[in-house]
């Protein structure tokens, strides 16, 4: 048994798409969640820049005497595991990309024509590409960046118009051309269009990481008898820039979660809190 809470970190608010996923699987464990809206978005940044913003938020995260650091970033994850797993050995470390392309290699038909979506860094570093074709090479993987989608949803710019024809410019001659079956959301921000792509994209499976890195979660806990009992530790949600625009995106977030799930967010002061 291990009552810290687990750390939780994307550039901004798109892991906030995993948490409502862990309350409902794991209603006992304790978050602290990190989203770096101030210098959000991390997904066509060079690798290094990246690099040393996860540090910082992990070094913050560790010092907050978290039991498990998730990678609820894509981006991160496809470029800094190795790296944060390194500087952190003795903490379970977890990235949202291997479970989700564990399970697409498990349950994609032979031949299936698989799509992954996901920012410029992210598809450039072919990590989903490389880790499902680990474990099954019967599938027929395409992938394809679009680095306007993150900006868009952090502005909640989702119900609209806008984001549907934004969705068509990078997804249409993808779907069509590639004859895909199933796509990937290969970036946490994505499971919030998810609904204008099933409606746009009838036909395809949408395959969401964001669910699936809980189960990974509840494992690595369950086999390191790490998993929380009640405690009194209260969520904490930390924001690099609290603005209203993300206030606004976290009640769309947590709409269908009850009152008590309900998340309150921190503004992070970087000099005052002393990341560095
Ligand atoms: N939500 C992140 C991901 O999963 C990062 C998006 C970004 O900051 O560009 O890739």
């Amino acid at each position: 048994m291990d009552n810290r809470p687990i750390g939780f970190f994307d550039s901004g608010l798109g892991g906030l798409t995993c948490i409502p996923y862990l309350m409902r699987e794991l209603p006992r464990e304790k978050i602290i969640y990190f989203g770096d809206t101030a210098r959000t978005p991390y997904g066509s940044k060079a690798i290094g820049t990246i690099r040393n913003f996860s540090r910082e938020i992990a070094d913050f995260l560790v010092k907050s005497d978290v039991k498990m650091i998730v990678i609820a970033c894509n981006t991160v994850s496809a470029t800094c595991m190795e790296d944060l797993q390194k500087r952190f050995p003795d903490i379970p470390i977890i990235g949202i990309i291997e479970p989700a392309a564990k399970k697409a290699a498990e349950t994609c038909k032979t031949n299936s024509n698989l799509g992954i979506i996901g920012t410029k860094v992210t598809i450039g570093a072919h990590a989903y590409r490389d880790t499902i074709s680990k474990y099954n090479s019967f599938l027929n993987i395409f992938e394809h960046p679009c680095p306007a989608f993150v900006p868009l949803i952090e502005e909640g710019i989702i119900d609209n118009e806008i984001m549907d024809l934004t969705i068509r410019y990078y997804m249409d001659s993808f779907v069509r051309d590639n004859k895909l079956d199933t796509v990937i959301l290969g970036c946490t921000h994505y499971p919030l269009i998810k609904e204008n792509i099933t409606r746009l994209y009838p036909h395809l499976t949408v395959i969401n990481p964001s669910s699936i890195v809980v189960s990974r979660i509840h494992h690595v806990l369950e086999d390191n008898d790490m998993l929380a009992e009640d405690s009194e530790f209260t969520n904490v949600f930390y924001a690099s820039d609290l603005s209203e625009n993300f206030l606004n995106m976290i009640d769309h977030i947590f709409a269908d979660e009850e009152e008590d799930k309900k998340v309150k967010f921190l503004n992070f002061d970087f000099e005052k809190d002393n990341m560095k």
